[in-house]
């Protein structure tokens, strides 16, 4: 194993201990804090990491489907790794069940230990390698895993990695059984500390048997943990295309596509040639590099270009690109399509553009988070979803609070809606030179795997971080200036909470997002106390920092099916009434020219932590965690479709108004 594997392997098993041993408490409080650097390097970009496509030259086999699972016995969270457990069929160690992959292994038992489980948990399975691969690079791919992920196959170390929400692959040629059976290990470690992102404490808490290690966080949503995400083998001819970074412009009706594309794994003196064409959705050919080359330029006469949802009949436009590298004086060769949008993405210290339209954001933030699965990806809920936010109107989201699958960003690309991309940094605070690494790195895999994305409009390096602490500036002034260095073609913003007079993080943004809770958390039951709040707080970031503002959460939790008259907060009506006094607040700063969004918190209802503010987890969703409607979804529906037409002069949808009575205006938007 290389050394810098050796390193990080270490790293994991510390941790593990971290938990694991109760005669020696390592609480996170004695951790020194060495203060963060001040100066930033130019970051590096990371080695490409192309989702994996099948073409005529690569395979994709899912490994999707049941694991053998085990979790290390109570008291030992080390005893999988000192035993290697991975040495050898898991079942000859402990008592394996099956676990579906991809899902988060809390909700699926009846146990509650599984549930609130803190450290390594194990899954393995075997799978059939063909002969015919040896020709060929074989790689693993994850696409995310939370927290910590060690793998091996055939009981050696590959790959490990850390942080959940982002995808991470491994060449395995030389672990593998090429005509025969392989078996792949995971060991998953969800413990969450003050390095980690996001952070969290494992503390010592003595209890009626002895000591118990309580994992504790401060974010609003439960830690889910396990393989949450497709694991994919695929293969790639020995010289591949291994990265391809596109940006788009227009000028007049075309549309202009500059192109970078990395191979790799050629030998010294092959010299790899590559070509790139155009195709429309219906695959009609419509643009072909005039030289091959690495780079270059193709030029769309009369564009069909991205466009967000309700602001054209075809949002959301995808041509596809198409990549073939070939050796001289061999038979490689490699084909790679991703598709892509012609769009531009501008901003001001008033407005956001599309394609050099104004654009006003109106969505949510949502969780990925459903009954049963928790966090792993579901192909049925995540089509709902989809389905919920058309319906609704709206045509915009934020990933909050941590980076989305790839199957779901790829719909939001297909689908026209625009996406406020958030790192998994939440309540940053404790800043260190380990974090701010971390935080990063993690940075850098978001837009590593994001970056030619349509639908992605802006980064979010964090949300509610402790901006007014100290160290906020020098930290988060270094963040910004890596996400920006990365990737200079995407403004940032930051969901914010602090107030505007104690911030000291908004001065490096390029938008202004803030979250706060007039007449829930403040002022509970107050609907006099939001519009006049909302709209003051929004102009006092805009004077003081002179860039555009949006509301990035604002809402009230329901019990469905609880209703009151007057209203009272948890009732539906409470919800909507909260809602709608937003909706004045907006329409009040919209006039001023430079507010650019509102976000409802939440989309649905989704799981937390178990605390007395939470009944069944957070309730403050428009829709129930079962994706249907609140009485408040009928509302915002009526004002999301009534934005589409005034901004956008999208059509109202038919149903909106069910039939009361002949005088009342049906048109009155
Ligand atoms: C381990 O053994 C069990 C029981 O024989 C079997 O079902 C499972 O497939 C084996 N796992 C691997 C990775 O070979
Ligand atoms: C406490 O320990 C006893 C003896 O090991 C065990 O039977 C019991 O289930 C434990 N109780 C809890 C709540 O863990
Ligand atoms: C394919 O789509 C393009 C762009 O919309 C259109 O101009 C062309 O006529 C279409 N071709 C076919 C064969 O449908
Ligand atoms: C390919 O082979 C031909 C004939 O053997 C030779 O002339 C040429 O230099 C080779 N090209 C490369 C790029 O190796
Ligand atoms: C921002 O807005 C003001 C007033 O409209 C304008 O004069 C200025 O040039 C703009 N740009 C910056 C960077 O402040």
């Amino acid at each position: 194993m290389g050394k810098m594997l050796r390193g990080i392997l270490e790293l994991w098993v510390l941790v593990v201990l971290v938990t694991a041993e109760t005669d020696n408490p390592v609480t996170d409080a004695l951790i020194e804090v060495p203060e963060v650097p001040s100066e930033e390097s130019v970051p590096l970009p990371l080695p490409g990491m192309l989702y994996p496509r099948e073409s005529e030259s690569r395979e994709v086999r899912s490994l999707d489907g049941l694991w053998d699972f085990a979790v290390s016995p109570p008291g030992d969270s080390a005893k999988g790794i000192r035993d290697q457990w991975y040495q050898d069929n898991l079942s000859r160690s402990i008592p394996v069940m099956q676990m579906p992959v991809p899902s988060s292994y809390n909700d699926i038992t009846t146990s509650k230990a599984l549930r609130d489980h803190v450290g390594p948990v194990w899954y393995e399975r075997s799978f059939f390698v063909p002969l015919s691969w040896a020709e060929q690079r074989v790689f693993v791919r994850f696409g995310s895993v939370n927290y910590l992920a060690q793998v091996w196959i055939n009981g050696e170390i590959v790959t490990n990695h850390e942080i959940g929400h982002l995808p991470f692959e491994a060449e395995i040629n030389s672990f593998l059984v090429f005509g025969g059976k392989n078996r792949i290990t995971v060991a998953v470690d969800n413990s969450l500390l003050q390095t980690s992102i996001p952070q969290g404490r494992v503390n010592p808490v003595p209890a009626d048997n002895g000591t118990a290690w309580v994992q504790s966080y401060s974010f609003d949503f439960f830690n889910y943990a396990g393989i949450h995400r497709p694991v994919l083998l695929s293969t790639k001819p020995r010289v591949y295309i291994s990265d391809i970074t596109i940006k788009t412009s227009i000028s007049g009706d075309t549309g202009i596509i500059k192109y970078s594309i990395e191979a790799a794994g050629n030998l010294d003196g092959e010299v790899p040639e590559c070509s790139v064409s155009l195709r429309e959705e219906n695959s009609t050919l419509v643009a072909e590099g005039d030289i091959p080359g690495f780079t270059g330029t193709l030029k769309i006469p009369d564009a069909n270009l991205w466009w967000p949802r309700s602001m054209s009949d075809t949002p959301g436009y995808l041509y596809t690109l198409e990549i073939i590298l070939t050796v001289p004086n061999s038979t490689i060769r490699d084909i790679y399509r991703l598709p892509i949008g012609i769009r531009t993405i501008k901003w001001t210290n008033k407005t956001l553009l599309i394609n050099d339209r104004p654009v006003y954001l109106r969505g949510f933030g949502r969780h990925e988070d459903s009954i049963i699965r928790g966090r792993g990806l579901d192909l049925v809920t995540m089509t709902r979803d989809y389905e919920l936010l058309k319906w609704i109107g709206a045509n915009a989201y934020r990933t909050s609070h941590y980076p989305y699958s790839d199957e779901v960003m790829d719909m939001a690309d297909r689908e026209g809606f625009l996406v406020i991309d958030e790192c998994p940094a939440v309540d940053t605070e404790n800043f260190s030179p380990e974090l701010l690494k971390r935080h990063k790195t993690s940075i850098s895999e978001l837009i590593r795997r994001d970056k030619n994305r349509p639908s992605v409009l802006m980064w979010s390096i964090s949300n509610e971080p402790r901006t007014s602490l100290p160290g906020a500036d020098t930290y988060f002034k270094q963040v910004a200036l890596h996400t920006k260095t990365t990737d200079p073609t995407r403004p940032i913003t930051i969901a914010l909470s602090t107030s505007y007079t104690q911030d000291r993080a908004a001065q490096y943004l390029d938008i202004i997002s803030f979250n706060r809770y007039n007449s829930w958390y403040a002022n509970p039951g107050r609907l006099d106390m939001i519009v006049d709040r909302v709209v003051s707080e929004a102009q006092s970031w805009h004077k003081k920092y002179n860039k555009p503002v949006l509301m990035s959460e604002y809402g009230a939790d329901t019990q469905p099916g609880l209703h009151e008259l007057p209203d009272y907060i948890w009732s539906e009506e409470y919800q909507a009434a909260v809602l709608s006094r937003h909706f004045q607040a907006f329409d009040r700063l919209r006039e001023a020219g430079w507010f650019v969004g509102e976000f409802i918190w939440n989309f649905a209802d989704f799981r937390t932590a178990q605390t007395y503010t939470r009944v069944g987890g957070n309730k403050k969703g428009i829709f129930t965690r079962c994706r249907q409607p609140k009485m408040a979804a009928h509302l915002v529906r009526k004002r999301y479709h009534a934005l589409g037409v005034e901004l956008d002069g999208a059509q109202l949808p038919g149903d909106l108004e069910i039939y009361a009575a002949s005088f009342l205006p049906r048109d009155e938007f």
